[in-house]
Protein backbone atom coordinates (compact mmCIF):
# COMPACT_ATOMS: atom_id res chain seq x y z
CA UNK A 1 0.00 0.00 0.00
CA UNK A 2 2.62 2.15 0.77
CA UNK A 3 4.67 1.70 -2.58
CA UNK A 4 1.55 2.23 -4.56
CA UNK A 5 1.60 5.85 -2.75
CA UNK A 6 5.25 6.46 -3.35
CA UNK A 7 4.54 5.52 -6.66
CA UNK A 8 1.84 7.80 -7.56
CA UNK A 9 4.83 10.62 -6.86
CA UNK A 10 7.17 8.99 -8.91
CA UNK A 11 4.30 8.60 -12.03
CA UNK A 12 3.93 12.48 -11.27
CA UNK A 13 7.48 13.50 -11.81
CA UNK A 14 7.83 10.86 -15.07
CA UNK A 15 4.08 12.92 -16.33
CA UNK A 16 6.97 16.57 -15.97
CA UNK A 17 8.95 15.37 -17.58
CA UNK A 18 7.64 13.87 -20.38
CA UNK A 19 5.65 17.04 -20.63
CA UNK A 20 8.70 18.96 -20.74
CA UNK A 21 10.39 16.88 -23.20
CA UNK A 22 7.54 17.26 -26.06
CA UNK A 23 7.54 21.31 -24.94
CA UNK A 24 9.52 23.06 -22.53
CA UNK A 25 6.64 25.52 -22.33
CA UNK A 26 4.46 23.50 -21.54
CA UNK A 27 4.03 24.58 -17.39
CA UNK A 28 5.04 27.85 -18.03
CA UNK A 29 2.15 28.84 -20.37
CA UNK A 30 -0.32 27.56 -18.21
CA UNK A 31 1.30 28.96 -15.98
CA UNK A 32 -0.22 31.99 -17.43
CA UNK A 33 -3.83 31.35 -16.86
CA UNK A 34 -6.95 29.43 -18.53
CA UNK A 35 -8.97 30.08 -21.16
CA UNK A 36 -11.07 26.54 -21.24
CA UNK A 37 -13.93 26.21 -24.38
CA UNK A 38 -15.46 23.69 -22.51
CA UNK A 39 -17.39 23.10 -18.75
CA UNK A 40 -17.60 19.40 -18.58
CA UNK A 41 -20.44 18.15 -15.74
CA UNK A 42 -19.97 14.17 -15.43
CA UNK A 43 -19.76 11.67 -12.97
CA UNK A 44 -17.52 11.03 -10.61
CA UNK A 45 -16.60 7.23 -11.18
CA UNK A 46 -13.28 6.86 -11.29
CA UNK A 47 -13.50 5.15 -15.45
CA UNK A 48 -14.74 8.01 -16.82
CA UNK A 49 -11.72 10.80 -16.43
CA UNK A 50 -13.31 14.18 -18.38
CA UNK A 51 -9.54 14.80 -19.80
CA UNK A 52 -8.67 11.66 -20.75
CA UNK A 53 -11.68 10.17 -23.02
CA UNK A 54 -12.04 13.63 -25.00
CA UNK A 55 -8.01 13.20 -25.32
CA UNK A 56 -7.95 17.22 -24.28
CA UNK A 57 -4.74 18.49 -22.35
CA UNK A 58 -4.27 20.20 -19.22
CA UNK A 59 -5.98 23.75 -19.50
CA UNK A 60 -8.71 22.79 -22.19
CA UNK A 61 -11.73 21.81 -19.85
CA UNK A 62 -13.43 22.96 -16.82
CA UNK A 63 -15.10 20.45 -14.43
CA UNK A 64 -17.50 19.60 -11.84
CA UNK A 65 -17.96 16.27 -11.31
CA UNK A 66 -20.80 14.49 -8.66
CA UNK A 67 -22.57 11.31 -8.36
CA UNK A 68 -24.71 10.76 -11.60
CA UNK A 69 -23.54 14.25 -13.17
CA UNK A 70 -26.67 15.88 -11.61
CA UNK A 71 -27.50 19.53 -12.09
CA UNK A 72 -29.16 20.38 -8.64
CA UNK A 73 -30.58 23.97 -8.37
CA UNK A 74 -29.34 24.39 -5.16
CA UNK A 75 -26.17 23.21 -4.69
CA UNK A 76 -23.84 25.58 -4.49
CA UNK A 77 -20.38 23.88 -5.77
CA UNK A 78 -22.29 23.28 -9.10
CA UNK A 79 -23.75 26.48 -9.14
CA UNK A 80 -20.34 28.18 -8.45
CA UNK A 81 -18.27 26.45 -10.96
CA UNK A 82 -21.29 27.00 -13.66
CA UNK A 83 -20.93 30.67 -12.77
CA UNK A 84 -17.36 31.06 -13.03
CA UNK A 85 -17.51 29.19 -16.42
CA UNK A 86 -19.82 31.33 -17.76
CA UNK A 87 -19.38 35.00 -16.94
CA UNK A 88 -15.49 34.80 -16.12
CA UNK A 89 -13.78 32.14 -18.28
CA UNK A 90 -16.73 32.66 -20.93
CA UNK A 91 -17.31 29.05 -21.95
CA UNK A 92 -17.92 28.26 -25.45
CA UNK A 93 -19.65 24.66 -24.16
CA UNK A 94 -21.56 23.42 -21.69
CA UNK A 95 -21.59 19.09 -21.47
CA UNK A 96 -23.01 17.14 -18.96
CA UNK A 97 -21.70 13.72 -19.96
CA UNK A 98 -23.38 10.20 -18.22
CA UNK A 99 -22.35 7.21 -18.78
CA UNK A 100 -24.29 3.47 -19.17
CA UNK A 101 -23.28 1.44 -16.26
CA UNK A 102 -23.36 4.54 -13.37
CA UNK A 103 -24.16 3.69 -10.23
CA UNK A 104 -26.01 6.30 -9.43
CA UNK A 105 -28.41 6.02 -12.00
CA UNK A 106 -28.43 2.05 -10.89
CA UNK A 107 -29.34 3.03 -7.03
CA UNK A 108 -31.80 5.08 -7.97
CA UNK A 109 -33.92 1.94 -10.35
CA UNK A 110 -33.70 0.28 -6.44
CA UNK A 111 -35.47 0.43 -3.39
CA UNK A 112 -32.42 -0.17 -1.39
CA UNK A 113 -31.33 2.06 1.27
CA UNK A 114 -27.76 2.99 1.31
CA UNK A 115 -26.85 5.61 3.90
CA UNK A 116 -26.93 9.28 3.43
CA UNK A 117 -26.31 9.41 -0.23
CA UNK A 118 -30.45 8.11 -0.65
CA UNK A 119 -30.64 11.60 -0.24
CA UNK A 120 -28.94 12.58 -3.28
CA UNK A 121 -30.44 9.82 -5.56
CA UNK A 122 -33.39 11.44 -4.81
CA UNK A 123 -32.83 13.80 -7.39
CA UNK A 124 -32.61 11.12 -9.65
CA UNK A 125 -35.22 9.24 -8.80
CA UNK A 126 -37.49 12.23 -9.43
CA UNK A 127 -35.93 11.63 -12.58
CA UNK A 128 -37.43 8.41 -13.00
CA UNK A 129 -40.89 9.79 -11.98
CA UNK A 130 -40.77 12.14 -14.63
CA UNK A 131 -39.87 9.65 -17.41
CA UNK A 132 -42.05 6.92 -15.66
CA UNK A 133 -44.26 5.88 -18.80
CA UNK A 134 -41.73 5.47 -20.93
CA UNK A 135 -39.20 3.55 -18.44
CA UNK A 136 -42.00 1.10 -17.18
CA UNK A 137 -42.71 0.15 -20.22
CA UNK A 138 -39.30 -1.09 -20.94
CA UNK A 139 -39.65 -4.99 -19.59
CA UNK A 140 -35.63 -5.47 -20.03
CA UNK A 141 -34.02 -4.10 -17.04
CA UNK A 142 -30.76 -3.35 -18.47
CA UNK A 143 -32.21 -1.64 -21.69
CA UNK A 144 -34.23 0.45 -19.09
CA UNK A 145 -31.27 1.27 -17.28
CA UNK A 146 -29.27 2.28 -20.27
CA UNK A 147 -32.36 3.93 -20.81
CA UNK A 148 -32.59 5.78 -17.86
CA UNK A 149 -29.40 6.95 -18.08
CA UNK A 150 -29.71 9.07 -20.97
CA UNK A 151 -32.91 10.48 -19.93
CA UNK A 152 -31.47 11.71 -16.83
CA UNK A 153 -28.54 12.86 -18.61
CA UNK A 154 -31.17 15.16 -20.54
CA UNK A 155 -32.65 16.71 -17.95
CA UNK A 156 -29.40 17.67 -16.43
CA UNK A 157 -28.81 19.29 -19.55
CA UNK A 158 -32.42 21.21 -19.49
CA UNK A 159 -31.48 21.54 -15.86
CA UNK A 160 -28.41 23.67 -16.61
CA UNK A 161 -30.50 26.07 -19.02
CA UNK A 162 -32.75 27.02 -16.54
CA UNK A 163 -30.43 28.16 -14.70
CA UNK A 164 -30.28 31.89 -13.46
CA UNK A 165 -27.05 32.37 -14.64
CA UNK A 166 -27.28 30.85 -18.43
CA UNK A 167 -30.39 32.15 -19.14
CA UNK A 168 -28.83 35.49 -18.54
CA UNK A 169 -26.36 34.73 -20.23
CA UNK A 170 -28.35 33.72 -23.69
CA UNK A 171 -30.27 36.88 -22.87
CA UNK A 172 -26.95 38.94 -23.13
CA UNK A 173 -26.18 37.31 -26.27
CA UNK A 174 -23.38 35.35 -25.05
CA UNK A 175 -23.19 32.13 -27.01
CA UNK A 176 -23.28 28.58 -25.03
CA UNK A 177 -23.91 25.37 -26.32
CA UNK A 178 -25.65 23.09 -24.18
CA UNK A 179 -25.03 19.39 -24.72
CA UNK A 180 -25.78 15.85 -23.66
CA UNK A 181 -23.36 12.77 -23.95
CA UNK A 182 -23.29 9.37 -23.23
CA UNK A 183 -19.90 7.69 -22.32
CA UNK A 184 -19.63 3.54 -23.05
CA UNK A 185 -18.03 2.49 -20.39
CA UNK A 186 -17.79 -1.65 -22.25
CA UNK A 187 -16.04 0.68 -25.17
CA UNK A 188 -15.09 3.93 -24.52
CA UNK A 189 -17.36 5.42 -27.53
CA UNK A 190 -19.32 8.93 -26.33
CA UNK A 191 -22.67 9.14 -28.23
CA UNK A 192 -23.66 12.19 -28.73
CA UNK A 193 -27.59 12.43 -27.74
CA UNK A 194 -28.45 15.36 -29.79
CA UNK A 195 -30.18 17.40 -27.24
CA UNK A 196 -27.84 20.57 -27.82
CA UNK A 197 -29.46 23.97 -26.30
CA UNK A 198 -28.36 27.35 -28.01
CA UNK A 199 -31.82 29.25 -26.35
CA UNK A 200 -34.19 28.71 -24.00
CA UNK A 201 -37.42 28.86 -26.02
CA UNK A 202 -37.32 25.30 -25.60
CA UNK A 203 -37.83 25.10 -21.48
CA UNK A 204 -41.39 24.66 -20.46
CA UNK A 205 -42.50 28.31 -20.27
CA UNK A 206 -43.01 28.37 -16.45
CA UNK A 207 -39.02 27.96 -16.33
CA UNK A 208 -38.38 30.92 -19.04
CA UNK A 209 -37.05 34.04 -17.37
CA UNK A 210 -38.25 37.43 -18.34
CA UNK A 211 -35.00 38.94 -18.99
CO1 LIG B 1 -21.79 7.27 -12.65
Amino acid sequence: MEKYYTNLLDKNKAWVANNLEKDPDFFNRLSQGQQPPILWIGCSDSRVPANEIIGAPPGEVFVHRNIANMVIHSDMSMLSVLDFAVNVLKVKHVIVCGHYGCGGVKAAMSNKQIGLIDNWIRHIKDVYRLNEDELNSISDENERFNRFVEVNVKEQVLDVAKTSIIQNAWSNGQEIHLHGWVYDIKDGIIEDLDVTLKNNSSLSEVYQLDL
